[in-house]
C-alpha cells in the first residue's frame, strides 16, 4: 500500500522540518540523503515511522540499489524533493548542475516510475537580480542571477515547467518557492550557518577574538547595507507546515507557490533583533554614504569578508506575491516573523554556538 512520503534533502534545514512535521502527524516517511538526518528532539513513538536511505540524487536511479529504488517506488504515495546545493561558493551555474538540474531530472523520473505527485522546492530567488514584483506565474523576466546556485534553481524549475506544459505530465507537478529559511530552534547539531546565521557567527567571531585580545568593549561592527531594504524571511517550521497543507490539497497540482510571508522582514528590524540577541548593539547597517565618508575599519572589512556571499542580499526591494498560497491554504499561513521571535532564534543559534566550540574544546 503507498503510504510514504519521500523526502529527497531530508537531512537538510528544511528537510528536517518537514520530516518532524510529518513524523508527528504519524504518516511514514522515507528519507533520501547521503547524510542521515539528526533529529535530536524527535519523540521516541515517531522514530519506526522512518526509514533513511542513502541517495544522490545527481546519480540516475538517485544511485539506490535497483531492489531499494523499486521498494521505494512502490511505497511512494508522494514526493517532495528538496535535495540541493544550496553553497553560494560559484558564480556560475555549471557546477551546481549535477545536483540542481539533473537532480531534478533524476526525481521526476522516480516519482513517475511511482506514479506519485512531485512536489518541488525551489526558490523565491529564482527572480534574481529582478527589483520589482515577482508573482507566482513570473519566471524568465530577462534577471541576472547573483550566484550559480540562484541560477541552477531557475534552471531546475525551468525544466519542471517544461514538463508541466506538455500535454500529458507524468505525474501531477507542483512547484514551491519559499523565501529565506530561518532555523527557528538551532542546535548546536544544526550544521549549516547560513543567511541571517551568517551574520551571527561572524560578529560573534570577531567579538570572541576582540575578547581574547583584552578588549573589553569591542566596537558595534558596521555591515554594507540598506536600512530601508528588506529580506523575504520565513521559519523553517512555518515553510514545512505550508508544505504540508499545500501538498494534502489536490488543487495545488500544477501550481507555483510563493512561500513568503505576507511582509518582509525589513532590514532595521532585523538589526534590533540582532542586537537584542547580542544583549548589546554589536552591528549595525550603514550606507555607501557613511562608509565613503568614513571607510570600512579593519574589523568591518573582515565582517564583510567573511559574509561577502550575502552582500548582494542587503539592499533588496523584490516583493513577492503569494495569492495562491491565501487561496489554498489561507491568509494566516506562513505568518511574518516578528521581532522578538527573531530574536529568539538568534539567541538559540549564539547559545548552540558556544556549546559547539565548549564541545570542540573537551
Ligand atoms: N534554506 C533556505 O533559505 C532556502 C530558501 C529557498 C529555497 N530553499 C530550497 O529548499 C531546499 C532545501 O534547502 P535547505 O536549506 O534545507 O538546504 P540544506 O540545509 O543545504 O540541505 C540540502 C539538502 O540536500 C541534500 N543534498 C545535497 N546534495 C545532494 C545530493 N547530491 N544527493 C542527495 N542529497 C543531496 C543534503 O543532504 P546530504 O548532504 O546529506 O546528501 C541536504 O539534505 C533546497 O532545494 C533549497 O534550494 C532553501
Amino acid at each position: 500500500m503507498k503510504e510514504h512520503l519521500v523526502i529527497t534533502g531530508a537531512s537538510g534545514l528544511v528537510g528536517r522540518a518537514l520530516l518532524r512535521n510529518y513524523l508527528s502527524r504519524g504518516c511514514p516517511v522515507i528519507a533520501l540523503s547521503r547524510k542521515p538526518p539528526v533529529l535530536p528532539d524527535l519523540a521516541p513513538a515517531c522514530l519506526p515511522l522512518l526509514s533513511w536511505h542513502w541517495g544522490d540524487v545527481s546519480l540516475p536511479g538517485l544511485g539506490l540499489d535497483p531492489a531499494t529504488y523499486v521498494e521505494v517506488c512502490d511505497k511512494a504515495r508522494m514526493v517532495f524533493h528538496l535535495a540541493a546545493r544550496t553553497d553560494f561558493k560559484d558564480g556560475t551555474a555549471a557546477s551546481y548542475l549535477p545536483v540542481n538540474l539533473e537532480g531534478v531530472k533524476h526525481v521526476l523520473a522516480l516519482a513517475r516510475e511511482a506514479q506519485a505527485p512531485l512536489h518541488h522546492v525551489s526558490t523565491a530567488f529564482v527572480c534574481g537580480d529582478w527589483p520589482g514584483e515577482f508573482q507566482e506565474g513570473d519566471l524568465d523576466l530577462g534577471q541576472h542571477f547573483r550566484n550559480g546556485y540562484e541560477e541552477s534553481k531557475f534552471l531546475g524549475e525551468s525544466f519542471l515547467h517544461g514538463v508541466m506544459a506538455a500535454a500529458s505530465a507524468p505525474v501531477p507537478i507542483t512547484i514551491h518557492r519559499p523565501g529565506i529559511v530561518v532555523e527557528r530552534n538551532p542546535s548546536a547539531g544544526s550544521g549549516k550557518t547560513f543567511g541571517p546565521f551568517l551574520f551571527l557567527d561572524a560578529v560573534a567571531r570577531l567579538r570572541d577574538s576582540a575578547g581574547a585580545k583584552g578588549v573589553a568593549e569591542p566596537p558595534t561592527l558596521r555591515v554594507q547595507g540598506n536600512r530601508a531594504a528588506h529580506l523575504p524571511l520565513v521559519f523553517d517550521d512555518a515553510v514545512a507546515e505550508a508544505l504540508v497543507r499545500l501538498a494534502a490539497n489536490p488543487e495545488s497540482a500544477g501550481r507555483v507557490f510563493q512561500l513568503v510571508a505576507p511582509q518582509e522582514v525589513g532590514n532595521s528590524l532585523l538589526e534590533d533583533a540582532f542586537n537584542e540577541a547580542f544583549g548589546q548593539p554589536a552591528a549595525r547597517f550603514a550606507g555607501d554614504e557613511e562608509f565613503n565618508g568614513r571607510p570600512a575599519n579593519p574589523l568591518d572589512a573582515l565582517l564583510a569578508r567573511k559574509t561577502t556571499p550575502y552582500a548582494a542580499y542587503l539592499d533588496l526591494s523584490v516583493h513577492f506575491t503569494r495569492s495562491n498560497l491565501d487561496a489554498i491554504a489561507g491568509a494566516e499561513m506562513l505568518p511574518t516573523p516578528n521581532q522578538a521571535e527573531l530574536a529568539l532564534a538568534f539567541k538559540a543559534f549564539l547559545a548552540a554556538r558556544s556549546q559547539r566550540s565548549q564541545q570542540g574544546r573537551t
